[in-house]
C-alpha cells in the first residue's frame, strides 16, 4: 500500500501495544509505536479504548504461548472502538515461529508481522482496515532494519540499542536462533552516530542489546568487535553505558578490558550460565566447562572487584540429577550473584533438547527451583551489604510503587535504590536525573537511604 494510502487511514486511529518477552521485543514496540505516530496514531491507555491492538510476543518458554492466546481472545469481548472496527496485530517471536497457523489457536487475529517486518506493519495494518482480510508478513530479511525507523521511547533519559541481530549458538533448549535468525551486527559508525545523537536529545544511559554482544562485529571480516565499540560509544559523551546479554563463551580479555577502562561502563555484567555441571553444559551445547566459568568470574573480578554480576540459569534440563543441580548451588553461591533469571526448563518444539526423554518428576524439579531461588535471595542479600554506609549515584526512574513520597532508581551496579523525595522537590523534576543516596538499609532486591547534595 502506499504510504499516502496509509497515513490517510491511519490517521486519528488510537493503538494499545503489550509486549512480552525480552529487551529486543521491547525495543521492537518502541519501533511500533514510532512508526504509528509518524503515521499520525496515538497511543491509547488500554486495549479497551484502542482501534489498533498489537501483541508483541515470544516463545522462548511454554507459558508465554499460553498467555498470548489468552489476552487475544479477551479482545473479542471488548467494546467496539469509536471508529467501528478494531484491528489486532501480533508481531514477535511466534507470530515469527507460525506465521498464518496462529490463527489455529485464536481466529481473531488480523494482522501477523514476523520479526523482521517491522517496517511494514503500518501498511499492513492500514490493509487490514481497509478490506477486512488478514494480512501475514513473515518473510526473512524483507524490510528493512527496524533501527531505521522512528522511535517512541518509553523513558526520555534511557535508549535500548540493538547492535546486531539473530543468534549463531543454537543452545540445545532455546527457539531463539530459530526465531530471529542468524547473527547480523549493525555497523559500528551506526551504533555510535546513534548514541551521539541520543546524547544530544538528552539521553544519559543506553543499553547495548544482541543475543550475545561478545560476538558483535565477528560476522563481517576486519570488522571492529565489541571491545572497540565500548569504548567508542563511550568516546560520545554518554553517562552511562550497559549492555545485555554476554556469552560467556566468547567474552574476551580486551572486552574486560574496555568494561575496567571506559569509565561510563557501569560495573554490572549479565553472564548466563544456564548450569553449574559441566556435563549438563555439555548437552545444553554452551561451550565452556563449570571450570571455565568460574575462571573467568576470577579475571573479571581481578579487574573489577566490586562488580555486580548476574546471571539466568535453567532448573530441569531433561536429564539434570541432584548432583548436577548441586553443582548449579555450589556455583551460585561461589559466584554471589548479585541477580539470577531463575526458569524451569520448557520443552521447546524444533529444538534439539526436546527429542531428550526425561524421567525427573515435576515436584523433584519444582523443589529443586525453590532450593535455587533460596540460594540467589542470600547472595543478592549479601552482594547489597557491600554498600551500607556508602553514597551511590542514582538515576531516577520515577516514584516507588508502594509510595509516591519515595523515587526508585538505579544504581551504578542496577540495583533498585528507593529514598524519600527531599523537600521542596517533586518527582516529574528528578526523573531522568542522578542523585547521590547515602544508603543506610540493605535488602534482597533494593538499597535504600537519604538523598544528599543536588540533582545533576
Ligand atoms: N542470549 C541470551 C544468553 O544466552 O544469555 C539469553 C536469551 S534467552 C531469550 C533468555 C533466557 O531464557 C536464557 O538465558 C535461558 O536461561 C532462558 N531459556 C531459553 N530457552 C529456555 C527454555 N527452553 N526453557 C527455559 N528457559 C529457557
Ligand atoms: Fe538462546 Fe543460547 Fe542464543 Fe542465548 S545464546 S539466545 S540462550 S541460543
Ligand atoms: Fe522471547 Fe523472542 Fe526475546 S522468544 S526472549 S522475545 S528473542
Amino acid at each position: 500500500m502506499a504510504s499516502n494510502t496509509t497515513r490517510s487511514i491511519l490517521t486519528g486511529k488510537t493503538y494499545f501495544i503489550r509486549t512480552f518477552g525480552c529487551q529486543m521485543n521491547l525495543h521492537d514496540s518502541e519501533r511500533v509505536a514510532g512508526l504509528l505516530d509518524s503515521y499520525g496514531c496515538f497511543a491509547a491507555a488500554d486495549p479497551a479504548g484502542a482501534d489498533i491492538v498489537i501483541f508483541m510476543t515470544c516463545c522462548v518458554r511454554e507459558a508465554a504461548d499460553q498467555r498470548l492466546y489468552g489476552q487475544c481472545s479477551s479482545c473479542k469481548s471488548l467494546p467496539t472502538p469509536p471508529s467501528g472496527k478494531r484491528v489486532v496485530a501480533v508481531g514477535g517471536c511466534i507470530a515469527q515461529r507460525d506465521g498464518e497457523r496462529l490463527v489455529s489457536h485464536v481466529d481473531n487475529v488480523d494482522v501477523i508481522f514476523g520479526t523482521q517486518a517491522i517496517a511494514h506493519v503500518a501498511d499492513l495494518i492500514a490493509d487490514a482496515f481497509e478490506d477486512g482480510g488478514r494480512h501475514v508478513d513473515t518473510e526473512e530479511g524483507a524490510a528493512p532494519a527496524a533501527t531505521t525507523l522512528p522511535w517512541h521511547r518509553e523513558q526520555p533519559f534511557h535508549a535500548w540499542v540493538p547492535i546486531m541481530t539473530g543468534c549463531n549458538n543454537f543452545c540445545t533448549y532455546c527457539i531463539v536462533p530459530y526465531v530471529r535468525g542468524r547473527e547480523k551486527s549493525r555497523p559500528f559508525e551506526s551504533v555510535v552516530d546513534e548514541v551521539a545523537g541520543l546524547l544530544r536529545c538528552g539521553v544519559r544511559e543506553v543499553t547495548l542489546l544482541g543475543q550475545n554482544v561478545n560476538s558483535y562485529g565477528r560476522d563481517a571480516y576486519g570488522a571492529p568487535r565489541f571491545a572497540e565499540l565500548l569504548r567508542a560509544v563511550g568516546e560520545t559523551g554518554i553517562e552511562r553505558i550497559r549492555f545485555t546479554s554476554s556469552h560467556p563463551k566468547d567474552l574476551l580479555p580486551e572486552t574486560i578490558d574496555a568494561m575496567a577502562e571506559v569509565p561510563a561502563v557501569m560495573p554490572h555484567l549479565q553472564l548466563a550460565v544456564q548450569s553449574g555441571s559441566t556435563r549438563v553444559l555439555k548437552l545444553m551445547n554452551r561451550r565452556y566447562t563449570r571450570e571455565d566459568y568460574l575462571g573467568l568470574v576470577d579475571r573479571i573480578r581481578e579487574r573489577i572487584p566490586d562488580i555486580a554480576l548476574t546471571t539466568d540459569i535453567i532448573v530441569g534440563f531433561p536429564g539434570e540429577t541432584e548432583e548436577d543441580f548441586e553443582q548449579t548451588l555450589s556455583l551460585a553461591e561461589r559466584v554471589g550473584y548479585a541477580q539470577a533469571f531463575t526458569f524451569i526448563y520448557s520443552r521447546r518444539e524444533g529444538t534439539p533438547a526436546a527429542r531428550i526423554e526425561d524421567p525427573t518428576p515435576r515436584e523433584v524439579i519444582q523443589d529443586r527451583f525453590d532450593r535455587l531461588v533460596k540460594v540467589i535471595e542470600q547472595t543478592a542479600h549479601d552482594f547489597n551489604q557491600h554498600d551500607l554506609g556508602t553514597t551511590v549515584p542514582v538515576l531516577v526512574e520515577g516514584s516507588s510503587k508502594k509510595d509516591s513520597r519515595v523515587l526508585q532508581g538505579k544504581s551504578p551496579k542496577n540495583q533498585t535504590v528507593h529514598a524519600p523525595i527531599p523537600a521542596g522537590m517533586d518527582i516529574e523534576s528528578l526523573v531522568g536525573r542522578i542523585v547521590d543516596v547515602d544508603v543506610d538499609t540493605a535488602r534482597t532486591w533494593y538499597l535504600s537511604g537519604t538523598v544528599v547534595g543536588d540533582p545533576r
